[in-house]
């Protein structure tokens, strides 16, 4: 990572890349924001993005791409079967995350049907460092459960812990000990675990989980689609990797587990997936469904120039000023509003910075979506777009109860390389204000609520006229600012 030292003693990110392609961002006024949002049933899923500001919903699929990777996607060999594009991402599979095996699919979910498929039998349970929304949604439609094993601090968002999304050893031993390797379909470890603050595991835990699952012989799948954030949080935070390149460390990381899969609209900082292994019979096992929800085994569902960026994406990953780029413009973002007393997830993580709706708004009732409430807010606050990640997320019960989710988070992403840092000091900006007319925030609930993933394209309404009062104490703060 660059070392630069400002004479002011300021500290601050500095972008080790320039702008080459801009796209021009409208920002409409906080009235017309309220229409949107109504109109957009309170889901900022469902918002339009010509009416959104800064897109701050998701890394995915939304990286900015390097010219060498645009220049790549020019030079697809376009064919059904056998596309050299493929032999190319393939080797570079082989090469950066060493497996033999490679399965492409369209995106990470399609990865997870793929496993869930293959693996998941009625009636067992996938242990996990944490759940991701698709993940489980998968594996339940099939008949299995999912049981959390992330260590106590994961969920403790403001512990200083630097390894949040490590697995609690003992929960995986006690948890193998009751159920039995036969009832176990698989342990997954997920890489920048998503859902409570983009947080790391350490290469040192990954060792003692896929030791552990050896010996039981249960199989370790590793979920890389945050790998590049997890790569760069063990280089600068686990003492015993600091002389390592992110090359071998990437390598230690993938000969871990039996099987690793990602999303490469994360991984790579284009659009696709796919599924890597070096066990030739669980490569067969998974490769019959290559051609029957993805398309054919050389493509997988991806187009060739997708495939071609992802060859060069992964390349990139290896560089340590590109990883660094999102986790260092996180934690400035997490330290500013951590200034203002704003309660935010700690430490910074990937991915995202992680609003505490717990916390920033305890007097709505968590039955009324403490993280959605707050996710419609920021929106009529700044035209910032983020994402629920709390009860409105999860999934009910089998009786069709309310699941309160342990945390509630409003996640504000930080795509890679994509925003300035005068948009980020706007962002910390809106968020302020926010805080400061939090208790004008008021509830939500669905008034149409799908069966499966409801957060995707639910629709909600405010349980009070609070969000005309918010628009009325914005234009009064802010006269007649956008
Ligand atoms: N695993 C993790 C850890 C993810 O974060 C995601 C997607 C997936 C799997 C599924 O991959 O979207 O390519 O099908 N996360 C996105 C997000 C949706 O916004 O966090 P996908």
């Amino acid at each position: 990572m660059a070392n630069i030292k400002f004479f002011s003693g300021e500290k601050f990110p500095l972008e080790m890349h320039k702008v080459k392609i801009v796209q021009k961002l409208n920002l409409i006024p906080i009235e017309q924001r309220l229409e949107c949002l109504t109109q957009a049933g309170n889901n900022s899923f469902l918002l339009k993005n010509r009416d959104v500001f800064m897109d701050m919903l998701t890394d995915s699929g939304v990286n900015a791409m390097s010219d060498q990777q645009l220049a790549a996607m020019m030079q697809a060999d376009d064919s059904y079967a056998g596309s050299m594009t493929f032999d190319k991402l393939e080797s570079k599979i082989q090469e950066i995350l060493g497996a033999q095996y490679f399965l492409p699919a369209h995106q990470g979910r399609a990865a997870e049907n793929i496993l869930a498929e293959s693996f998941v039998t009625p009636g067992s349970v996938s242990l996990m460092n944490f759940h991701f929304t698709t993940t489980k949604a998968l594996i339940t439609k099939l008949g299995g459960s999912v049981e959390e094993i992330v260590i106590e601090e994961g969920l403790n968002p403001t512990s200083d812990y630097p390894f949040k999304g490590n697995a609690d050893i003992d929960k995986l031993k006690e948890a193998l000990a009751r159920l039995g390797a036969k009832k176990i379909s698989f342990v997954r470890m997920e890489s920048g675990t998503n859902l409570i603050g983009g947080q790391p595991f350490s290469l040192e835990n990954l060792r003692q989980v896929a030791q552990i699952c050896r010996e039981a012989g249960v199989m370790l799948i590793l979920d890389a689609s945050l790998l590049a954030d997890n790569l760069y949080f063990i280089k600068v935070r686990e003492a015993s990797c600091a002389h390592k390149s992110i090359r071998e460390i990437m390598l230690e990381i993938c000969a871990l587990a039996d099987i690793v899969y990602f999303s490469a609209r994360k991984l790579g900082c284009a659009r696709g997936g796919g599924i890597c292994t070096n066990n030739q019979a669980l490569f067969e096992r998974m490769r019959e469904f290559v051609p029957l929800f993805e398309g054919f085994l050389t493509y997988g569902g991806m187009s060739v120039r997708e495939m071609e960026a992802i060859t060069v994406g992964l390349t990139e990953t290896l560089d340590e000023d590109m990883i660094s780029q999102g986790p260092i413009f996180i934690e400035y973002m997490v330290d500013e509003l951590k200034k203002r007393g704003i309660p935010v997830v700690t430490p910074a993580g990937g991915l995202g910075c992680h609003l505490n709706a717990m916390e920033f708004v305890d007097h709505i009732p968590q039955t009324e979506y403490r993280a959605g409430a707050l996710t419609a807010a920021m929106y009529l606050a700044g035209g910032i777009r983020g994402m629920e990640r709390g009860t409105m997320s999860e999934q009910r019960d089998a009786q069709g109860n309310e699941v309160l989710s342990e945390m509630e988070l409003l996640r504000l992403a930080l795509p890679r390389r994509v925003f300035t840092m005068s948009q980020v000091k706007y962002a910390v900006d809106r968020v302020e204000w926010l805080y400061a007319n939090r208790r004008l925030i008021g509830g939500l609930k669905y008034i149409e609520e799908p069966k499966v993933l409801r957060f995707f394209f639910g629709r909600l309404a405010s349980t009070s006229d609070w969000q005309d009062k918010l628009v009325a104490k914005f234009r009064a703060d802010f006269g007649d600012s956008l």
